[in-house]
C-alpha cells in the first residue's frame, strides 16, 4: 500500500514537471516561429509533386525543407522522387511530428534537424522547398545569393522572391502558386 502511494506520487510529480518542462521548450520556440519566420500551415501535396516533376530531379539529390512543419514536403520528395531530404524545424513539437511521419511513411534516409533555417549552410543543397512569409524570402535572398550552388532549384509556394525570374509557376487548384527557381 505504501510503495504503491510512494509510485503514484512519484509519477504524479514526473508528469507535472514533463509538462512544465515541454510548456517551457515548446511555447516560446513556436512563438518564436510564428514571428521571425512563418506560422504553421501546410503546403498542398499535389503541388509539391507537380512542381518536383518540373525539376527533372535525380535521385538522391539533396531536398532541403526550410520550415519542415509536419515533414509532408520531406515525405513526398524522398517517397515520390527517391530524393535524399533533410528538414530544418524550430518547434520541438513539430519536429517530434514529423520524424514520427517519416518512420510511419517508410521514410529511411531523412534528416529533421531542431533548428533555426536562417543559420544553416544552404550550399549543399540541390532542391530548397519553402514555404514561408514574404519577409522570410525577402531575408533568404541574399543567403541564396550568396550560398547556392549554380543549378539549384528554389520551389516556394506562394511567395515569389523579388527579382528573381522563375522558371516556372503553377497553380492548379490550390490556393496559392508553386514558384520554381534556379540558381544561376
Ligand atoms: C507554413 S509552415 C510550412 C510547413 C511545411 N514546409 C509545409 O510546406 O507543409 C512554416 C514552418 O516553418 C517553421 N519555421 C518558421 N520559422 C522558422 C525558422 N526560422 N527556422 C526553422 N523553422 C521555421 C514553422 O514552425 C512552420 O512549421
Amino acid at each position: 500500500m505504501f510503495l504503491f502511494s510512494f509510485f503514484e506520487t512519484a509519477m504524479t510529480i514526473f508528469w507535472a514537471i514533463l509538462q512544465l518542462a515541454l510548456i517551457i521548450l515548446i511555447v516560446p520556440l513556436t512563438l518564436y516561429g510564428f514571428i521571425i519566420g512563418a506560422p504553421i500551415f501546410f503546403s498542398p501535396k499535389k503541388g509539391i509533386g507537380e512542381i518536383l516533376a518540373e525539376c527533372h530531379v535525380k535521385p538522391g539529390e539533396k531536398f532541403y525543407d526550410l520550415g519542415a512543419g509536419n515533414g509532408r514536403a520531406m515525405i513526398l520528395a524522398a517517397k515520390k522522387f527517391n530524393l535524399d531530404v533533410y528538414g530544418f524545424e524550430l518547434s520541438p513539437l513539430l519536429v517530434l511530428i514529423a520524424k514520427l511521419n517519416l518512420l510511419l511513411c517508410g521514410v529511411k534516409k531523412s534528416t529533421i534537424y531542431l533548428k533555426n533555417l536562417y543559420n544553416e549552410d544552404l550550399s549543399n543543397a540541390d532542391i530548397i522547398f519553402c514555404f514561408l512569409t514574404p519577409k522570410a524570402m525577402e531575408r533568404l535572398r541574399p543567403k541564396f545569393e550568396k550560398e547556392l550552388r549554380p543549378g539549384t532549384r528554389i520551389i516556394s509556394y506562394a511567395f515569389p522572391l523579388k527579382d528573381w525570374q522563375p522558371k516556372k509557376i503553377i497553380r492548379n487548384g490550390y490556393p496559392g502558386n508553386m514558384y520554381l527557381y534556379e540558381k544561376s
